[in-house]
């Protein structure tokens, strides 16, 4: 039952329980219990008359969404960093707050990728395959070599905050690290994390590992596609952790069945959540639902603050981690104008 005193928003997704008990303190909630994602419909229906909403990356957030809400609306706090499922120019354009959680995924992020990496080059759960086949097995010198990945070089495309965390890994084992970004840092933080600056395709055509790191973005969408993974080595192991459409999936299955580059190592896929069916019939892809952040701290962490991010819009108070500060900065001077 609403209850008026309260300010009325929309949670799409149950969220872990100390962020859940949070969102509920002074608020009126609306929640989308699943299964799955909220239907677009529904998403349209419940988000009229709103004053906030914690949307996750499933959810898109554009103009239909925006005319949906009505101009109440204050905030779309998104549980994810990435926010690629966020128009963002249309928020800012209608006068809404849009929020994400960076920094606090940053290291379990990392930790997936170095996971993928080893998995993908050390051929585990190919290993973990064979053997819940029950298949007869004696050791072998040549059985089910994989590559080496200490002493190697680490290409990162994309070098902000998690591709630094995978610098910092790499160097506890001995890697070389080479990075590319459209925005490259100072010196100073190339000499902290050891990192060389490449082109693209210079990296792409050194690096023995390529993990990607960048935002989804018009320029990024099919940044490595068949062209591109024709430059890497044909021992290389390529790692995606950011978004699916970063690669091209088709030509990474085409490139995976003809050996062109070794093996991936994959969290996020192009069409999520579906996975290209030849990627399903490769060995020398590991492939994981979508769990880059996923562990219960950090879980909770991300949630606590789009919480935060929340409750500080519908308060009056700047969010964090706002995207379009923008918004509140001619919020704030319109409010000392009247
Ligand atoms: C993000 O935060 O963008 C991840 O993809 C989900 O944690």
């Amino acid at each position: 039952m609403a209850d008026s005193s309260r300010p009325p928003y929309l949670v799409t997704r149950k969220l872990p329980i100390p962020c859940m008990d949070r969102l509920h303190e002074g608020f009126d909630v609306t929640l989308y219990g699943g299964p799955g994602a909220m239907p677009r419909d529904e998403l349209l229906r419940e988000i009229q008359g709103k004053v906030g909403a914690v949307t996750l990356l499933t959810d898109r957030i554009d103009d239909e969404f925006l005319n949906a809400a009505g101009p109440q609306l204050m905030i779309v706090a998104n549980y994810a960093v990435g926010f690629d499922n966020i128009d963002l120019p249309a928020c800012t354009f209608h006068g809404v707050l849009a929020s994400n959680t960076p920094g606090v995924l940053t290291e379990t992020t990392a930790d997936t990728a170095w996971s993928l990496l080893m998995a993908a080059a050390r051929r585990v759960p190919e290993g973990d395959r064979f053997l819940r086949a029950r298949s007869g097995w004696v050791w072998d010198p040549l059985m089910m070599l994989g590559q080496d990945v200490h002493g190697r070089t680490l290409g990162l495309v994309g070098f902000g905050r998690i591709g630094q965390a995978m610098a910092r890994r790499a160097r506890g084992f001995g890697m070389k690290v080479v990075y590319h970004d459209v925005f490259r840092p100072p010196k100073d933080v190339e000499e902290q994390f050891d990192a060389e600056y490449r082109e693209l395709d210079d990296l792409l055509a050194e690096a023995d590992f390529v993990s990607m790191h960048t935002n989804l973005t018009d320029e990024t969408r099919h940044l490595i596609d068949a062209e591109r993974l024709r430059k890497m080595k044909p021992t290389a192991v390529l790692v995606n952790t950011s978004r699916g459409p970063v690669i091209d999936e088709a030509a990474l299955a085409a490139a995976l069945k003809a050996g062109e580059i070794f093996a991936a190592g994959l969290d996020v896929f192009e069409r999520e959540p579906e996975v290209h069916p030849d990627l399903l019939e490769l060995d020398n892809v590991v492939i994981i639902p979508h769990l880059g952040s996923a562990t219960v701290d950090t879980r909770i962490a991300m949630g606590m603050l789009a919480a935060d991010n929340l409750v500080a819009a519908l308060e009056g108070r700047k969010p964090p981690t706002v995207l379009n500060p923008e918004v509140w900065d001619e919020g704030r001077a319109r409010a000392a104008r009247s």
